[in-house]
């Protein structure tokens, strides 16, 4: 009996990308199904019944759906972050979860620069804005997409700062960034704030209020992350006591709707995250996706194994 693929996708890759996929499945042998858009969980837990192997983007793959997908081997996230997978469940049931690191960070980084750009020229009204040139950008978290956004700020004539503790100095420095040696100096040196944490129980929280408190004057901070990562309540007081301040993300809080009530023209969130929404992100993410399990299914390749 031939292998069966599910792609889980709530938010669908592009046709094209779900064409490349299928092309790459059927040539292996294997059968490819869709199930896009879906509204209820209960459609998630029916249609993984069936499968051998799941693509996924943000979809969540928690206990219930593991122990639903009965033939189950392979679930890779086409993105970066893996934190909708319940890992540690997906392990314990013998199951292999993936994601596909770098294939879609060019497109979130694109998208930094459409949100400093809206803000600094007024959310696009005719009042007189700023440039990004001569600007400081400060990058939290130096991974693939933040090594993307350096570059792209290099194009723009900003000064790039950078701060990861886990990412040596040298590798920023051959990106042309410099290193601070703390998230502190990097708010309190930086125009733009560029969030790329991935969520974790570290990282949870982790832009507090110490942290908003030592932003520049009129610093913007930008969220194309998760959402999970800046602390609601802190951020609510800091731009309650720094009028200066702006907010712009890409994953709307559970607060947004009060801070844009509050603070109009401050704050600005994408109606559905949309970082890694282009046709080539999608392609090149679920490409991988697809060859990974190929990969897995005829070589036991588990190279993009995430919980090993
Ligand atoms: C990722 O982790 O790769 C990004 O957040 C993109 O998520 P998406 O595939 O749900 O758009």
């Amino acid at each position: 009996m031939s292998r069966k693929v599910l792609i889980a996708t709530e938010k669908p890759f592009a046709s094209e990308a779900v064409g490349q996929i299928r092309e790459i499945i059927e040539k292996a042998g294997y059968e490819l199904s869709l199930l896009e858009k879906y509204t209820e969980k209960k459609e998630l837990l029916d249609a993984v019944s069936r499968a051998d192997a799941l693509i996924i983007r943000s979809d969540k793959v928690d206990a219930e759906v593991l122990n639903a997908a009965e033939n189950l081997k392979v679930v890779v996230r086409a993105g970066a972050g893996y934190d909708n997978i319940d890992c540690a469940a997906a392990k314990e049931k013998g199951i292999v979860a993936m994601n596909t690191p770098g294939q879609n960070s060019n497109a979130v980084a694109e998208l930094v620069f459409a949100m400093m750009l809206y803000r600094a020229r007024n959310f696009l009204t005719p009042k007189a804005g700023s440039e990004l040139r001569m600007k400081t950008i400060g990058i939290h978290a130096y991974g693939n997409v933040g090594h993307y956004v350096a570059q792209i700020a290099k194009g723009f004539g900003m000064t790039v700062l950078a701060y990861d503790p886990f990412v040596k100095k040298e590798v920023m420095e051959k990106g042309g960034v410099t290193p601070v040696g703390s998230a502190e100096e990097l708010y309190e040196k930086s125009d733009y704030i560029s969030l790329h944490l991935p969520k974790m129980k570290e990282t949870m929280g982790f832009v507090n209020e110490k942290l908003l408190q030592r932003m520049k004057k009129n610093a913007v901070l930008v969220n194309t992350a998760r959402k999970e990562v800046v602390n609601e309540e802190d951020l609510q007081k800091a731009l309650k006591e720094r009028p200066d301040l702006s907010y712009l993300s890409d994953i709307a809080p559970d607060c947004a709707e009060a801070l844009l009530s509050e603070y109009p023209g401050r704050v600005w969130f994408t109606p559905k995250k949309m970082g890694a929404q282009t046709n080539e992100a999608n392609i090149n993410a679920g490409v991988a996706a697809a060859r990974q399990i190929v990969a897995y299914f005829e070589k036991g390749d588990t190279t993009f194994q995430v919980n090993k």
